[in-house]
């Protein structure tokens, strides 16, 4: 596929990075019930896979939130966030679940909307991490892989919203950027 340059997530290593993140976070909750929160449109794919892998109690809600205004360059015009949560978090152990941390500009808005409504509990899980593009004191509790700083899709992370599909995670091919 001309899109990609190079695969660097199979599709039987996401699976077991979600498994043994499952397993982890399974551990860390026992005997408690988790609100996952799942970050759109990115988080889907690793949302439906990583709560088939957890064996404790959990609910399920969702927010919108983007920075990527179309292609892989960023908007500079900050973070939108639609707020479309249906469930309250008050004294709720919450586990927000991302796609991918990058500047931390994104989890940065949303754990400061979270924590005003009092949860028990905030932790972040993320599936990729590039701590190198680091910009704020945002850091994951659960982190499925550490990647180099190169633009990824697939596995619901897009390019101008396509190619969220893809079954693997793999590099842009830098024509495209
Ligand atoms: P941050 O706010 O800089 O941490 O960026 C995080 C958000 O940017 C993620 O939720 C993704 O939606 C998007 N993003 C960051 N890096 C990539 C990438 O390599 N591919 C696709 N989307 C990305
Ligand atoms: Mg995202």
């Amino acid at each position: 596929m001309d899109i990609i340059e190079k695969i660097i997530i199979s599709e039987e290593e996401i699976a077991e990075i979600v498994k043994r993140l499952g397993k982890e976070i399974s551990k860390d909750y026992e005997g408690k019930n988790i609100l996952l929160i799942c970050l759109l449109k990115g988080s889907i794919l690793f949302l439906t896979d990583l709560m088939r892998q957890l064996t404790v109690p959990c609910k399920v809600d969702f927010m919108l939130a983007s920075s990527y205004k179309g292609g892989t360059k960023k908007s500079g015009v900050g973070v939108e966030i639609k707020d479309g949560l249906s469930i309250d978090i008050k004294d709720q152990d919450v586990l927000v679940v991302e796609d991918i941390l990058e500047s931390g500009y994104t989890l940065k808005h949303i754990v400061n909307i979270l924590s005003k409504r009092s949860p028990k509990s905030l932790k972040i899980c993320t599936l990729l991490d590039k701590p190198k593009l680091r910009a704020t004191d945002i850091e994951a509790d659960y982190v499925g892989k550490i990647i180099p700083n190169d633009f990824v899709l697939g596995y619901g992370l897009d390019y101008d919203e396509y190619y969220r599909n893809l079954p693997f995670i793999g590099i842009i091919n830098p024509k495209y950027l």
